[in-house]
């Protein structure tokens, strides 16, 4: 079988050509991406009865994702989700970052790692295809400290699982927290909303925020509280109760320390589709789709408010300002590490 194709998705303003990669699996899974952000714009699932559709929410062409969209499937640097007041300070330098949130910085600043055209390779192995994209962050790059190398790779194996690993250097101390941002709806992107989707998140703790959506502190207990999604709930059935919707960081509860271990379970009842995560970040921020409304399309239909949901495996937000919350600080020498897989399934 032919693992792997590609073609040309599209051109940016300067005549740069934005290329798309299709991986193929030997069970009738798809899986592309561009090399522009690493934009995922498809995963493609049978559902029980075999039938495919796409369940990650994406945009139709480059123009409309050039457009904007609110970080659909993409890689997000070099700091995902918020630092606050877009200031920081390591080893007794400050550091002004840009505010793209608010008061706040949020997923990297005004052009993040998801508007960048990355350097893209695919190739292909007995029992997988993978694409591996690179990229130079230069010294000073939205504010942040040292040239940052940074690979993702994107794999596709015959056991359903789309694997994300990531790998950093930098020459000068600096932050860092890569994610990928992809927007899932398993029922079928546009179609509908995901309230129905039962959640399992492996957590026994969450970080309350402020208004701004910046942590207070101590991560607190979700027992007795509607964040608690350690037993299988509908992302529906407690939302009301959650001011704005979900939006959290979620402080994964580990039985190891290190390497993969369970984040979250998804089951769509109607559709049957199934995805598990796993990660070896120690928390993933859910969020509910809140601030979709119906002004970003994809396939011919607006995407509503809760039309998809994210799990964006990460450290905490704000860490660099938070000094005992797990450190995000990468210095020369070292090397930085994140997997997360995504399994996919069916239950009958
Ligand atoms: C993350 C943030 C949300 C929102 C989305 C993008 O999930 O936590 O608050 O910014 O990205 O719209």
């Amino acid at each position: 079988m032919q693992r792997i194709s590609k073609k040309t998705f599209g051109k940016l303003e300067d005549g740069t050509e934005v290329t798309e990669f299709t991986l193929r699996n030997a069970k009738g899974m798809t899986v592309r991406a561009i090399d522009y952000g690493g934009i995922l714009t498809a995963v493609e699932t049978p559902d029980r009865t075999g039938m495919a559709a796409n369940i990650t929410l994406h945009r139709d062409s480059l123009d409309d994702y050039l457009k904007g969209h609110p970080y659909f499937g993409c890689i997000v640097g070099r700091f995902a989700n918020r630092i606050a007041g877009g200031k920081f300070s390591l080893d007794g330098k400050e550091y002004a970052l840009a505010t793209n949130d608010g008061p706040n910085h949020l997923h990297g600043g005004k052009r993040g790692f998801d508007k960048h055209v990355w350097k893209a390779e695919a190739a292909e192995k007995a029992d997988s295809a993978s694409i591996t994209f690179r990229r130079v962050s230069p010294d000073g790059e939205e504010g942040y400290p040292g040239n940052l190398t940074v690979t993702v790779v994107y794999s596709l194996t015959d056991d359903n699982e789309l694997r994300m690993d990531y790998t950093a250097e930098t020459d000068k101390p600096t932050v860092l927290n890569l994610t990928n941002h992809a927007y899932w709806n398993l029922a079928g992107a546009g179609n509908g909303d995901v309230l129905g989707h039962e959640l399992m998140i492996q957590a026994d703790r969450y970080l309350p925020v402020d208004e701004t959506l910046i942590p207070l502190g101590e991560p607190k207990l979700v027992a007795d509280t509607p964040m608690d999604f350690n037993q299988p709930t509908k992302i529906g059935a407690r939302i009301a109760q959650v001011e704005g919707g979900y939006d959290h960081c979620y402080v994964l509860t580990r039985e190891k320390p290190e390497g993969l271990g369970l984040c979250a379970r998804v089951v769509e009842p109607k559709s049957g589709r199934t995805m598990e995560i796993h990660t070896t970040q120690p928390a993933v921020q859910f969020y509910s789709g809140n601030f979709l409304h119906g002004s970003v399309s994809g396939g011919g239909v607006d995407y509503k408010k809760h039309f998809g949901f994210c799990l964006e495996t990460q450290h905490y937000p704000d860490s660099p300002n938070k000094p005992d919350y797990p450190t995000t600080v990468l210095r020369p020498g070292q090397v930085y590490r994140h997997t997360t897989v995504h399994r996919f399934g069916v239950i009958e």
